[in-house]
């Protein structure tokens, strides 16, 4: 009576290896799949991981909103087309151009770090896993504690995609309803739970410009009275920031909490629990019933930073592009010459 469920146990292990190589071959995303596979010119092995997270630190020391920058890219990238890093390619009516493009930034430094790893490693790298590792040590910069507790793993071995195009951007605008965000969420595979910590993480940093949030302010959905979620205190100082019909350019911080909101963490939570969301979505996430035990929850958790992490992984792979799919572009802003010669023979014997 052992014998059959001894069998059946290393029938079982069989299969899982069996699987796991299978996966490697025909592609899944990996933690370390850069580990041996950059050499520099001289022969030496080369951790890409961290010549990635020696570029962070650098740029993060003269500008901390990096951090903003690459979580909104990689949210964004990832949405749209799957994380191909399409959102990087200079073409004509690429995805850079499409209206909800506001404030996307730091396009020039992920070129940046690729122009260096091209030069230790050519054609090894890609510009899609670049936004993905250099957002997860941007993160970690910005703990204020410095004590590393926002780092976590980062799945690699996307290609880039060869297609950019405004008309694919649909990204949720800021007053969505929940339901309707969950929805979207929910299309790419991601949970409520998912969406809870990658829109409070998110806004835990960075800013909102006036135009996103002036309907709040004077006549929220042709009342005639401001948002009735929103602070009456906050009110106040957005009133002032943003004048009604000014057009102002200014903007407000995501996280009202004064100290920390240029730093990774659940403050967002407690304070759209106090009625200072900046973005009608936002306010929403603490009064929603699909979600405002979850962000109750969250306020008062202590494993934020590791929950965080885990969504930011499965952001990572969303629709993400492997193997024969997609390339490694030489430089992030273009796709490669099409002028394909071996890798285009095959392209088409097996593509
Ligand atoms: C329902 C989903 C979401 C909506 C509607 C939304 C909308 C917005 C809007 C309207 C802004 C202000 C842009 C501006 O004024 O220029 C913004 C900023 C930002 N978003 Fe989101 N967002 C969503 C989810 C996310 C997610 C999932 C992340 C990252 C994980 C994210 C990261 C950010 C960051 C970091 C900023 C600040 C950018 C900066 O300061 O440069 N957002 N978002
Ligand atoms: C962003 O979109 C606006 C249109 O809303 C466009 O005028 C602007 O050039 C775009 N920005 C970039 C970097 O392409
Ligand atoms: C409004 O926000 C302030 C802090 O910014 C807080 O002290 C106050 O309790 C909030 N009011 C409500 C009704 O939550």
């Amino acid at each position: 009576m052992e014998m059959p469920g001894l069998a059946a146990a290393v029938a079982l292990a069989l299969i899982l290896i069996i699987v796991n190589l299978a996966g490697q071959c025909s592609g899944q995303l990996q933690f370390g799949f850069y580990n041996g596979k950059c050499r520099d010119g001289n022969g030496f092995q080369r951790n890409v991981e961290d010549i990635v997270k020696q570029k962070v630190k650098e740029k993060f020391s003269s500008d901390t909103t990096i951090v903003a920058a690459l979580l909104r890219m990689q949210f964004h990238d990832c949405f749209v087309n799957g994380c191909d890093a399409s959102i990087l390619l200079d073409v004509p009516n690429g995805e850079k151009t499409a209206p909800p493009n506001l404030s996307v930034r730091g396009y020039e430094f992920i070129e940046d770090i690729k122009t260096e790893i091209e030069n230790t490693c050519p054609g090894i790298v890609s510009c899609a896993d670049i936004i993905v590792m250099a957002t997860r040590d941007a993160v970690v910069e910005s703990d204020i504690k410095k004590m590393g507790t926002g780092w976590y793993p980062v799945q690699t071995g996307r290609r880039d995609g060869r297609v950019s195009s405004a008309q694919n951007v649909n990204l949720p605008s800021p007053s969505i309803p929940v339901p309707q965000a969950i929805a979207a969420f929910s299309s790419k595979k991601l949970s409520t739970i998912d969406m809870v910590y990658l829109l409070g993480g998110g806004h835990s940093v960075g800013v909102a410009h006036c135009g996103l949030f002036e309907n709040r302010l004077y006549d929220f959905k042709n009342t005639g009275n401001p948002d009735p979620a929103m602070n009456t205190t906050l009110l106040k100082t957005l009133r002032t920031l943003c004048p009604r019909n000014s057009g102002s350019p200014n903007s407000a911080n995501l996280d009202q909490d004064p100290l920390k909101s240029s730093s990774v963490d659940k403050s967002f939570y407690e304070q759209i629990r106090l009625g200072n969301g900046i973005l009608e979505v936002d306010q929403q996430l603490a009064l929603d019933p699909n979600t405002r035990f979850p962000v109750a929850r969250i306020a008062g958790s202590n494993d934020f930073s590791f929950q965080f992490g885990r969504a930011m992984i499965k952001l990572g792979a969303v629709d993400v592009k492997i193997g024969r799919d997609g390339e490694i572009r030489k430089k992030c802003a273009a796709v490669n010459s099409p002028s394909r010669s071996s890798g285009g023979k095959f392209f088409n014997l097996f593509g």
